[in-house]
């Protein structure tokens, strides 16, 4: 399966979203993963549908939209009409997930569950042959630039064993700490999509950066060959 690279924008510069956004596509970033905060489910706050909606303006790839907030039923429709095509909710913070997973394929668009550290694959038991995609957690959500939790290359494989279980193709995506140094690692575990932010922004070159972490994946799959 071919690895997909969605630079998570919490590290770009919101003043400057539609050059970084542009440099990351240069840089051939498949997806742009766009991060939702409420400060109830996560201890932060970022932004709202009306700003995911100015991405999907500038952006050339489909919008992966992650929402880390409590009751995201109430507010799945609204990050539809604003433009993302992947929508994720957190198994934690959705009380009803098979409603709120079917809403959303409903409306056309790729629907995922999302596991915290602590949530057990377990959790995916019931739920996993609707997904589109699963997204497994590899820091505590809220803020970028934390450092990947090992133990999670483990779960990816756990994740992946269940999927192949029940005959589902979903990717898995990993968010959290990825970067060089682990990104060949979780695609060995099983995850095909991976999110970066600090590794992306951090270092003022996200083009470059955005290459740097395919790369890693790439010479890793060689050598492996
Ligand atoms: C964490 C977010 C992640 C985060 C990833 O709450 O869901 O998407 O921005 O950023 P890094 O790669 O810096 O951990
Ligand atoms: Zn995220």
């Amino acid at each position: 399966m071919s690895v997909q690279i969605a630079p998570s924008i919490l590290s770009a510069s919101f003043t400057e979203l539609g050059r970084d956004i542009a440099a990351v596509e240069r840089g051939g970033a498949d997806l742009i993963h766009v991060d939702v905060m409420d400060g109830h489910f996560v201890p932060n706050i970022t932004i709202g549908p009306p700003v995911v909606q100015a991405i999907e303006r500038v952006a050339t790839r489909p919008l992966d939209v992650h929402l880390m907030i409590e009751h995201p039923e109430r507010y799945v429709d609204a990050f539809i009409q604003a433009g993302a095509q992947m929508l994720s909710v957190h198994v934690e913070a959705a009380r009803h997930l098979h409603r709120t997973i079917a809403f959303i394929k409903s409306r056309g668009i790729r629907a995922g569950a999302v596991l915290n550290p602590s949530t057990p694959v377990a959790a995916l038991e019931e739920i996993a042959g609707d997904l589109d995609f699963v997204v497994v957690m590899s820091v505590n959500p809220g803020f970028g630039g934390q450092t990947f939790i090992p133990r999670s290359l483990d779960k990816l494989r756990r994740v992946r064993e269940l999927l192949a279980r029940i005959g589902s193709a979903a990717p898995i995506e990993v968010d959290g700490g990825i970067d060089g140094s682990n990104a060949a690692d979780a695609v060995a575990a099983g995850a095909s999509i991976l999110v970066a932010g600090h590794a992306i922004f951090a270092n003022g070159d996200p083009e470059a950066a955005t290459r740097a972490l395919r790369a890693a994946v790439n010479s890793a799959a060689g050598s492996h060959a």
